[in-house]
This record gives C-alpha cells, structure tokens and sequence, in this order.
C-alpha cells in the first residue's frame, strides 16, 4: 500500500482449527470437541482432534511463517487449554505451548496478534449456561487475565472477540456451529448484552495489565454491500443496507454488532423490531462496552450485491449467471472490499486491519508434487487491490491478515474445504507451500 511504509502482512489461524492435541496435557473440554461427536454434524463426521497437529509442529509452522516473510501472525488462545473448566486453576502446560509460540515468532520478529475468543468455549461454561449466565462477562475477564499477566511482556496486539455475528447466530440459531442449541431471539440478546460486557471489561484489563497494547474485535463484515454500478444513488444505498439491519438477519449484520461493540448500544432499530425483548443497557455500562478501541478488525469474504432491476428497483446478490465462486460456492465479489472498509471507515472513522480474507479451493497436489492455485492468487490480488483504492481514497487500513496460513479443520465443514496458502496432507501432515504462499511472499517483499 502507497500510503503508510510500515503497512502490516501477516496471516491468521485459530487454535481448534489447526492446533490438534485436544485431549493432551491437561486440557480442557471446549464445546468444539463435544459437537464434533454428535453424529451429523461434521462433514463425513471429522474432528479437530488432530487437525495439523500444530501444537507438536509449533516450531516447523513458525519456521514457514519466517519463510513467508510476514511482519504479524494472528492465532488465537484456545480458553480450555489454559483453563481447563474456563475458570479457576490454571493448566501450566497449555500456557507453556503459548508462551513457546510466542518466543518462536518473536525470534524471527513476527509480531503475535492475540485473539482471545475464536469459539472453542469452555464445555464446562457452557453447562453452566455460558454467555447466558450472568457471571459469563467476569469468566472471561479472569481468563484475559491470565494471557494478559503471561505474555503482557511480549504480546502488545489483541482481538477480544472473533466474529460474535458467527459464533452466535450458527452456534445458538441456526445450530450448525457448537453448541448446536437453538435459542429464542430474546435469549441470543442477553447473551449478545453478555458478550458486549465481556468485551468492554476484558478491554479494561488489557489496558490495566499491558498498558502498551493495542486492542480491537474482529467482526465479519456481514453483507458487506457493493454497488455494481458505481452511481452516487446505488453507492448511498450500498452505505445504508451496510448500517442498517433487518428482521431476518439482524445478528449476522455487521451493522448490530459495530453499534454494540463500538459504541456501546444496541442499533436504533433493534427497539422496533425486539421490543420488550431488548435488553437494558445502563449508562455506566454503554461507556465501558463503547470505550475507544485502538483499531477494528474486518473478516472479509464475499459481499451482497446492491442494482437497479430493470423496472427501477434495488436488487440485491443478483450476479450474471456464471458468475466465479471459490470452492465452497462462496461469490467472489473483490469490490465488497472496497465498499466495506469505506462505508466502516466513513461512519466509525477507526483504523481498520484486515483480520482475514481468503478463499478456498480445490487444491490437490499435482503431479510436479506443485499446488498450483491461480484462482486463489487471481481472488487475492483483486481483493488486495480493491483494498489499496480504498486505501487511496482516505481509508485508514493498518494491516492485513491472509485468511489462511495453513489448511484446516474448516468448522462443519470438516477438511473438506482447503483455505491454506500452504497445502496440509492430513495423512502425513505434510506442509506444501501452494503457489498463493510463493506469490504472497513477493507482495510482501515487494
Ligand atoms: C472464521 C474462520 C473460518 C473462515 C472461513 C471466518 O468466518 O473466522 O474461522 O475458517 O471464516 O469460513
């Protein structure tokens, strides 16, 4: 990017997805490891009890990343591993795998991007009544606090919350996600009020324990609407879909969780639509859940479409017919980006990471023993630059995190889904850099 030098490439994973060793050295039960053995639920019935086996390939996979070139890493912190009932005793060795990470990337000066919450909940909150419960929003202020007093001294980066839209709506509404537990819209905004306070005090104990660091949250940027025409008219109207939400998909819209965790209140039109259902929001607690953050983050995939049918009507997802899709069926739509960080950036007016943005494919191995991947490449390069006119256009972007760095047990998609920029055999746990992580090195480099 033209506009800042010290411009951030990294890539991202989270622990359930690559981690593995889900029963070893003392850790704890996350309801991951209990909804993967609920018969239907996992493509072809998988598990990421092994998944790449990166807790004992720690070493190999952070010597691939020094290779990549990458200035930042995002992981995040698996809470049963640490804390095996999620809260009270401590477990040593989970915090030693961390701590290892940690000196490994500092040692080829790769800057670690802590993530507190990338899903894999303690099973044992949860029977607990997990967000549910009152008490939620202080469990999860004593385990920031333990990675805060462990790494404090080295990891200065953190990302309280991976995308509450998905572990939310597909964990306790639509139920394809652990827990699996279908909820009633009142009960998903207590535990959203839940999640927002949890947020906003673990935000006050980072600053307390390192008071050097920098935090956000990374939502997705659900529906990131795109014109596709670029007429002011559509343009306006692309803005106010993206913060507006709708009955139908208020929880996975980008807009109810920006209000929520950015200025700590509910969106204006959750009132009409919830009623009574509403959960209260105190004074004290809008100021400690909307406290500034240092940056946002912004999951980007794929967007919704904004036209003009040919009787004059908004349309929306309507693309030609054949238009490109990545390997899960997902549109590729790299304008999305564009739009979606400009329209973030003109109403929050806070500087952004990419906190992922990838694709999968059908990646074999070739027979050159190669992984050729051009349309991941092809979809990469369009993002990337539909970031940099952004960019250009006044949007303050820090970083960028490629989504991701190895294949991995994709939630209940299993591995049947391959989002790596390095090729894992899950056979042999093989690592084969793909041609999208030789390419990705040069845009680094360059
Ligand atoms: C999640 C990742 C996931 C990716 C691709 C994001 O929603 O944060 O865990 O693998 O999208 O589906």
């Amino acid at each position: 990017m033209d506009r800042k030098k010290d411009f951030i490439w990294g890539t991202a994973t989270s622990s359930y997805q690559i981690e593995g060793a889900a029963f070893e050295d003392g850790k704890g039960l996350s309801v991951w490891d209990v909804f993967v053995k609920e018969k239907g639920r996992i493509f072809e019935g998988h598990t990421g009890e092994v998944a790449c086996d990166h807790y004992h390939r720690m070493k190999e996979d952070v010597a691939l990343l020094a290779e990549l070139g990458v200035g930042a890493y995002r992981f995040s912190v698996s809470w049963p591993r640490i804390i095996p009932y999620g809260n009270g005793n401590v477990n040593e060795k989970g915090l030693r795998f961390y701590s290892d990470l940690v000196d490994e990337l500092l040692k080829y000066h790769i800057t670690p991007y802590v993530t507190l919450f990338h899903w894999d909940y303690p099973n044992e909150l949860e029977m607990q009544g997990g967000w549910l419960n009152p008490e939620s929003p202080e469990w999860f202020v004593s385990y920031t606090e333990v990675v805060a007093k462990t790494f404090g001294n080295r990891v200065k980066n953190y990302i309280t919350f991976n995308e509450p839209q998905i572990f939310t709506w597909l964990g306790y509404d639509k139920c394809t996600h652990a827990p699996g537990i279908k909820y009633p819209a009142g009960r998903i905004l207590s535990m959203c009020r839940n999640i927002a306070l949890a947020h906003g005090k673990s935000v006050v104990k980072l600053r307390e324990l390192v008071p050097d660091c920098r935090v956000g949250y990374a939502p997705t940027c659900g529906n990131a609407y795109w014109p596709v025409e670029e007429t002011d008219f559509l343009a306006a109207k692309a803005g106010e879909l993206q913060n507006s939400i709708r009955a139908d998909d208020w929880l996975f819209s980008s807009a109810f969780w920006n209000e929520l965790f950015l200025k700590g209140r509910f969106h204006e039109q959750c009132r009409g639509l919830f009623g009574s259902d509403l959960p209260q929001l105190t004074e004290q607690e809008q100021r400690l859940i909307g406290q500034p953050l240092d940056f946002c983050g912004m999951n980007l995939y794929q967007g919704t479409s904004v036209s003009l049918s040919e009787t004059g009507e908004i349309v929306l997802g309507k693309l030609p017919a054949g238009h490109g899709k990545t390997g899960m069926g997902w549109p590729i739509t790299p304008k999305a980006m564009y739009w979606a960080v400009k329209n973030f950036y003109n109403t929050y007016h806070l500087p952004l990471f990419i906190t992922e943005n990838g694709m999968s494919a059908l990646d074999v191995i070739s027979l050159d023993g190669g992984v050729h991947d051009p349309g991941r490449i092809d979809y990469l390069a369009r993002h990337l630059s539909e970031l940099k006119r952004a960019v250009l256009d006044g949007a303050e972007v820090e970083g960028y995190f490629l989504w991701s760095f190895l294949d991995n047990f994709e939630w209940e998609k299993g591995y049947d889904d391959r989002f790596g920029i390095v090729y894992v055999d899950y056979e042999t746990q093989r690592r084969i850099p793909k041609d999208s992580f030789y390419w990705y090195q040069n845009i680094i480099k360059s």
